[in-house]
């Protein structure tokens, strides 16, 4: 129907003339939704109703194919997400180093490490929560599986946390080789998380990794910079005595500074963030997060089992 023939119609006030003959039906009753819209397709280009009509019809279409691909592409994105994530603890571990990595690769590599929950209050090992479904983020926030931080302990600024958490144990054969422990807590302008894994005498930082975090590109996004991780590896989270000494300082660490082998380079023009970053190891490295763990692993052996 031409635009000509639509204002004929319009003309002559014709939406019940026009409807009929698009529906072949006299009765009105069961077709009436059709005669309807084919009323309003009769009408005008330019009439209000029209407009608003097609405008209406637009939306709907378009929300349920961007619903229809938000249901079908969600399994897809939860696996590249826990792909992604396995990633991170395969290369926090330096068992594969920059990002051309194979997901295939990626799976044999992280199958070949020992992921267990931890009881964080006790440090031991649980199977009080399912092991496969187990998502700390989620835990945290549930009422039965996370606990409130008491203001004065939140160093990391985090306010709850999962009473469990997932620990990676890297082995050679019988020897615990390394042990990948999550982390979270706030920088300037989010939470950042990311892994931190320590050589098999639990001192050793061998590698420090954010997957997750919201600061600025350039200042507080430095974290994930190759160059300024890699300052972290050899690095000692503990002292001799086992006491707690990481932290990231002011600029950059005189070689000869007396703290220099528990201390890392801040990051240029991200004080904040670089406070959180001390922050947020020193909350998880003590006993509200993996101390007593740490120290169960440590009496429990070269094994760590
Ligand atoms: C737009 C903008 C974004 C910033 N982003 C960050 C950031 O992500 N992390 C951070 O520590 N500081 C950030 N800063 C700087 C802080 O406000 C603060 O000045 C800085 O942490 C102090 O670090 P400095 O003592 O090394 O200069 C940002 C500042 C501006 C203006």
């Amino acid at each position: 129907m031409s635009v000509s023939d639509n204002k004929g119609a319009g003309d002559t006030g014709g939406i019940e003339e026009s409807a009929e003959p698009a529906t072949g039906s006299h009765d009105g009753v069961a077709s009436e939704p059709a005669g309807k819209f084919a009323a309003i397709l009769a009408l005008p280009n330019d009439d209000p109703k029209k407009t608003v009509a097609v405008a209406l019809a637009l939306c709907l279409v378009c929300s349920i194919v961007v619903s229809a691909a938000a249901v079908l592409l969600r399994p897809a994105q939860q696996a590249n997400a826990e792909l992604d994530r396995r990633k991170n603890v395969v290369e926090v571990a330096g068992l594969v180093e920059g990002n051309a990595v194979e997901a295939s690769e990626v799976e044999t590599l992280f199958d070949s490490i020992e992921r267990r929950i931890v009881d964080l209050e006790s440090g031991e090992f649980t199977e009080e929560v399912d092991a496969a479904s187990f998502d700390q983020r989620a835990a945290a926030a549930d009422p039965d599986l996370g606990v409130g931080i008491a203001p004065d302990a939140d160093i990391a600024g985090i306010g709850r946390r999962s009473r469990f958490a997932e620990v990676f144990l890297v082995r050679d054969g019988d020897d615990l080789q390394q042990v990948v422990l999550p982390v979270h807590g706030l920088g300037l302008w989010s939470t950042l998380y990311g892994f931190i894994a320590l050589e098999g005498d639990l001192r050793t930082i061998s590698g420090l990794k954010f997957y997750d975090h919201a600061e600025t590109p350039g200042l507080g996004g430095e974290v994930e910079n190759v160059a300024w991780r890699s300052k972290w590896e050899g690095k000692f989270a503990f002292d001799e005595e086992g006491g707690l000494r990481i932290s990231v300082a002011k600029g950059a660490v005189p070689a000869n500074a007396p703290d220099a082998a528990y201390s890392v380079d801040g990051l240029a023009g991200a004080t904040l963030t670089s406070r959180g970053v001390t922050n947020l190891l020193r909350y998880w490295l003590d006993e509200e997060g993996f101390g007593p763990f740490l120290a169960k692993l440590g009496e429990s052996g070269p094994s760590g089992s």
